[in-house]
């Protein structure tokens, strides 16, 4: 599998750490120690769907390809304003493609499924080109009096083009139910035979999210490239879920890499769930920050709670 494209979008407004003391108990000084966030783009009257065809069509101009030449498109995706049909059902009308659809949630590590999916399909031969979207607005799933949850989150959209050939990557998927740690409901509607329940925002027990994190993201890395045969000094960089600089670092000392490999975004864009990785490696990419041949590792985490990590060789 090669990724021969890359695209993204982010909504215009911004909102800074100070906007948000202006009428959360915050302080930029407290969200920025204790996360690295300074600002993040959060949607405003512009639609999700909108910023994922257009990242989706940043990605197919740099692959050059035409929609037409799409065989499948996978969207990562949490939330979004309909809950029929699929949100890449959606991006297809928009971008002009005829082929087959689907969405799946892997909370913050949907990216990395999709693409584990994605190979699959590739390398079973039923494919050759994949579109693969992740589209994410947290920004309508928090509550805005929370401060301990709002704070963390911002909205955005990436896209991959992904193909057959090239030099297979490697993939380590977990999930271990605790729901009890990161959830948010749905309303129950009003069906007379259901007992009625109200939608609730998101709920983190952040403490626990961090030490999975640290934990999970070191070893996935560790065991990853133990299995390809890899030394981590040849990685050539770390692409961590954008949530916090803290949980970057702290990957980071545990694996004894430099700085300069673990590129990082959070501070603009906040944690924009599944499409965090996707925007970074999309911004890496355009700024000419990667070599061709070099190895990319990456690594997501998130509600389920579930993970995912892989290793590819980036051919662009
Ligand atoms: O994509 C999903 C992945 N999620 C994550 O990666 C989140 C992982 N967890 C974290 O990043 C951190 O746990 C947080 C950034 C969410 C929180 O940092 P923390 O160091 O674990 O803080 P805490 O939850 O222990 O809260 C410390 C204090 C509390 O006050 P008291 O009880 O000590 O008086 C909180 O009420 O900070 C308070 N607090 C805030 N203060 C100012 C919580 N949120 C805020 C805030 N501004 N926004």
């Amino acid at each position: 599998m090669k990724i021969i494209g890359t695209g993204s979008a982010a909504p215009e407004l911004r909102i800074t750490n100070d906007d948000l003391s202006a009428f959360l108990d915050t302080s930029d000084e407290w969200i920025r120690t204790r996360t690295g966030i300074a600002e993040r783009r959060i949607l405003t009257d512009e639609a999700l769907e909108d910023l994922a065809a257009e990242a989706a069509e940043k990605a197919l101009e740099q692959a050059g390809l035409g929609a037409g030449q799409v065989d499948y498109i996978f969207c990562s995706n949490v939330i979004n304003p309909y809950l029929t049909p699929a949100l890449s059902c959606v991006i297809q009308g928009k971008i002009g493609a005829a082929c087959p659809c689907i969405d799946l949630n892997g909370a913050c590590a949907g990216f990395l499924y999709a693409l584990e999916m994605a190979e699959a399909y590739l390398k079973s031969g039923k494919c050759q080109n994949i579109l693969i979207v992740a589209a994410e607005c947290p920004s309508r799933m928090v509550d805005w009096t929370d401060r301990a949850t709002c704070v963390l989150f911002g909205d955005g959209a990436a896209a991959a083009v992904v193909s057959a050939g090239g030099e297979d990557a490697s993939f380590l998927m977990h999930t271990s139910c605790d729901a009890s740690v990161l959830h948010a409901y749905h309303a129950s509607g009003n069906c007379p035979y259901t007992p009625q329940t109200a939608s609730s925002p998101l709920f983190m027990n952040g403490q626990e999210v961090y030490k999975f994190a640290v934990s999970r993201s070191t070893e996935d890395l560790r065991t990853l490239c133990a299995d390809r045969g890899m030394e981590l000094s040849q990685v050539g960089h770390f692409l961590l879920h954008q949530a916090n600089l803290r949980i970057l670092e702290a990957v980071r000392t545990r694996l004894k890499q430099p700085k300069e490999k673990f590129p990082h975004n959070v501070e603009l864009h906040g944690n924009t769930s599944s499409a965090g990785i996707a925007i970074l490696l999309d911004e890496l990419n355009r700024g000419g920050a990667l070599q061709k041949g070099e190895y990319l590792a990456m690594s997501a985490f998130g509600a389920g709670l579930t993970s995912g990590a892989c290793i590819l060789k980036w051919e662009l």
